[in-house]
Parts: C-alpha cells; structure tokens; sequence
C-alpha cells in the first residue's frame, strides 16, 4: 500500500500501538507473577487493567477515524518483550529481578508514550479531534505507569538491590518470605 498522507500513516502506525498493546496484555500477567514484591506485583496487575481499557479505547478510535480495528506486528514490541523475558529468566535475587522487571516496564512504557504522542499530534493534525483526545487520555496513562515505576524502583526495590538486602522483601510465597508487609498496598 502506497502511504501518501498523514492520515494512512496515522492507521498504520494505530494497528502498530494496537498490536503492541495486544502483546503487552499477554507479557503483563507473566512479569506480574515474576515480581517479588507486593507493591510491584500490584502496580503490574493494575496496569493489566488499564491496558484491557486502551485497548478498547483504541478500538473506539478506529471508529472514530471510520476504519476497522486491525493490528499489525509490532516488532518493537515483540523485542522488548523478548527483552523483558530474558531478564526473568536469569538467576537473580528477588530485588535484584524486580529492579530488572521494571527496567523491562519503563521501556515497555516510554515506546508506548512515543507512539501515542505521536499518533495524537498526526490526530491533531488531520482535524480528527475525537480520536486525537481518546489517545491523549492514553498518553495520559502510560505517563502516570511510567512515573510510578519510577517511584518504586527509587523508593526501595533499586535500594534493597543495591544493598543486597532482600530479607525484608514483601511477599513471595515461593521464598516462604515474611508476611509482614503483605496486604500493605493491597487494592
Ligand atoms: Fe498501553
């Protein structure tokens, strides 16, 4: 197909996000159960949730733009994806994986953000107003995703990392861990 405006490149790269997003919805679950602590484990699971309501917000977009709801392999995706599993594979202590598993996230995250500023700006551009808000409130999101990883790796998983320290990690029926901290952050 002969991409010769703003508008063909703006469904294309929305069947790219929306392949990603479907990706994302099966990774998720396995990073979810990979995490060691609670807090992390939460955050994942949440962010489960509102993946489910992007992808229907995109799909509410293509409505929008009269186009159907197709996806397209992104193998950006797939990539990090790739990425994210190999670091939960290696043999690597409870924080030290966590740190890892939300380094995987954050980059899941930022190529998310750039995708959908992107599309929002070209929304913007072609005078479709609807579509143009409905990605922004995604933008939105990953922003806020991408700002409590932060919060997380800094405020104690990069510490206890760092340290070593992994006795006092929340959850993690595997390791018999205490359950002192579980349920802390629990929804
Ligand atoms: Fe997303």
């Amino acid at each position: 197909m002969m991409i010769d405006s703003l508008n063909k490149l703006l469904e294309e790269e929305l069947k790219d996000i929306y392949s990603a997003e479907k990706q994302l919805l099966k990774a998720l679950p396995k990073m979810a159960r990979k995490a060691s602590s609670v807090e992390l484990r939460n955050a994942l699971e949440e962010h489960l949730e509102i993946t489910e309501g992007q992808v229907n917000r995109l799909e509410q977009v293509f409505e929008a733009l009269g186009k159907p709801a197709k996806a397209k392999t992104c193998k950006a995706m797939q990539g990090l994806v790739e990425e994210a599993k190999e670091i939960m594979e290696e043999d690597a202590t409870p924080s030290v994986l966590d740190a890892g598993i939300i380094a995987a996230a954050q980059k899941v995250e930022h190529y998310e953000m750039a995708s959908y500023g992107t599309v929002r700006t070209w929304a913007r551009l072609c005078g479709e107003e609807e579509a143009a808000g409905l990605l922004q409130q995604t933008l939105d999101e990953e922003g806020e995703a991408d700002k409590r990883l932060s919060e997380l790796a800094e405020s104690f998983v990069n510490p206890k990392a760092e340290s070593g320290n992994d006795e006092s990690s929340s959850s993690s029926s595997k390791s018999g861990g205490s359950k002192k901290s579980s349920g802390k952050s629990r929804r």
